[in-house]
């Protein structure tokens, strides 16, 4: 016997309920390895983030927030969309089962980000969503990106996919205040609200253009100077002999 708890209210036969644990296993495993893929794309964008402010003393990524699907919202979906309980068939199907969310400065920044991301040879683009381009009717922007990515388990290479979106600083601004309105409006907004978003996905448009010229002009032709490491005088003697003798 085991001391697991028993599903509330679900008068479950033993034979069933070994079949919900089996699944439940599945579901628990699933998205386990949605964390990790998560962990290898915060990684990616990590070092992007390091080597730009080593090269170029700029950072292009403002801050990024992840999370995976929680099980409950998981099966919801699944039930939503009339998917069987087969987990290959979920794994693919449901493409934002783990999701990252990067926020930058400025638009060509966000291009900048998708770029380097999707060109490195690991990485398998499913889908890119350009919605920076081709704005939602409501207002909404941002670059979505269907990624796989392996992950390595100790059967092997596993590829895992995961959803990132890409947007500055203003486009998040507004796309969390629209969900915000979405949700105390249960999706009944009233038509003034909505035509008040849309003008002010408009106004954040256009910040985005004049803080991407501003900068422009501040950042024209500055010489881009490395960051510090942390290189002692001893260390700098150590490297002045090193090239002494190469010489
Ligand atoms: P799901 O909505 O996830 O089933 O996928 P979809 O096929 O509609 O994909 P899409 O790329 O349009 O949207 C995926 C995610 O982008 C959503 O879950 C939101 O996080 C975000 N998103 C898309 N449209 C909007 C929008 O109009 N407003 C806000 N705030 N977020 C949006
Ligand atoms: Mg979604």
């Amino acid at each position: 016997m085991t001391d697991e708890p028993q599903p509330q209210g679900l008068p479950l036969s033993p034979k069933q309920m070994a079949s919900v644990r089996s699944l439940r296993n599945d579901f628990s495993r699933l998205l386990m390895e949605h964390r990790f893929v998560i962990d290898e794309l915060l990684t990616k964008t990590s070092i992007l983030r390091e080597e730009s402010l080593h090269t170029h003393s700029y950072n292009p990524i403002e801050h990024i927030t992840s999370r995976v699907k929680s099980p409950r919202s998981l099966l919801e979906k699944v039930n939503r969309r009339g998917l069987p309980l087969n987990i290959d068939v979920i794994r693919q199907s449901i493409t934002d089962i783990a999701g990252i969310r990067i926020t930058c400065s400025f638009i060509a920044d966000t291009y900048h980000v998708l770029e380097t991301l999707t060109s490195q040879d690991d990485v398998r683009v499913v889908e890119i969503k350009d919605y920076i381009a081709h704005p939602k009717p409501n207002g909404y922007k941002s670059l979505h990106a269907i990624l796989e990515v392996p992950i390595f388990l100790s059967q092997g290479r596993t590829p895992v996919i995961c959803e990132v979106q890409i947007r500055t600083i203003a486009m998040d601004f507004w796309a969390s205040l629209e969900h915000k309105i979405n949700y105390k409006f249960a999706g009944e907004v009233p038509d003034r609200l909505l035509e008040e978003l849309t003008q002010t996905a408009e106004v954040a448009s256009q910040l985005d253009r004049r803080m991407e010229q501003l900068h422009a002009e501040v950042h024209d032709g500055e010489p881009d100077d490395q960051s510090d490491e942390d290189f002692d005088d001893e260390s700098l003697r150590i490297l002045w002999e090193l090239s002494a003798r190469e010489s």
